[in-house]
């Protein structure tokens, strides 16, 4: 009898441990922000489309002759990934370093700041996803505006 007993604990204890195996392993939630701007597809979206209004624009466009637009696209893709809490790595060069030499103003800063809002509209982003968005931004004027 005590024998049948252990035989039946250890055969529960394999159907536990077994179940344990397969039940799904907890991912971890997703940033809101993250999700709010489409995840890697929404976003790698709306940086194509930044990029191509940056170019496009009169005031700004020619400072972008010498980058691969693909290569750009990429890289603010996984920046804003990062930024917005998704499980993205930028790996592109540093803020400060990158526009140094491009003797960027306020106004050409606010400019851009403009055309992503622009982009954003056009995607239907809800105004509060844009302004936590933009929030995350702001602070990097600091690096990339070098003329006052
Ligand atoms: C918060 C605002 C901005 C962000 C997050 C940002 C982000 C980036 C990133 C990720 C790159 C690529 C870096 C690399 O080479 O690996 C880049 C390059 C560049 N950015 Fe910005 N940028 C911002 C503002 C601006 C502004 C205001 C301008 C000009 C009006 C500008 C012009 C450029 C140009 C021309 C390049 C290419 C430089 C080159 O030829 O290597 N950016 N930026």
């Amino acid at each position: 009898m005590k024998t049948l007993a252990i035989w039946i604990s250890a055969l529960l204890l394999c159907a536990s441990a077994a179940h344990a195996q397969t039940a799904p392993v907890p991912q971890a939630p997703l940033a809101p922000l993250y999700q709010a701007l489409g995840e890697k597809p929404g976003i790698a979206a709306l940086m194509g489309d930044f990029v191509d209004r940056m170019k496009a624009n009169a005031r700004i466009g020619k400072l972008f002759d010498e980058i691969k637009p693909a290569y750009l696209k990429e890289q603010l893709t996984d920046q804003i990934c990062e930024l917005s809490g998704g499980p993205c790595k930028y790996e592109g060069e540093e803020m400060k370093k990158s526009h140094e030499k491009l003797g960027i103003d306020k106004a050409q800063f606010n400019l851009v700041v403009e055309i992503l809002q622009a982009a954003m509209d056009a995607r239907a982003i809800p105004f509060s996803t844009q302004n936590q968005l933009l929030a995350k931004l702001a602070p990097m004027h600091r690096d990339i505006i070098t003329v006052q």
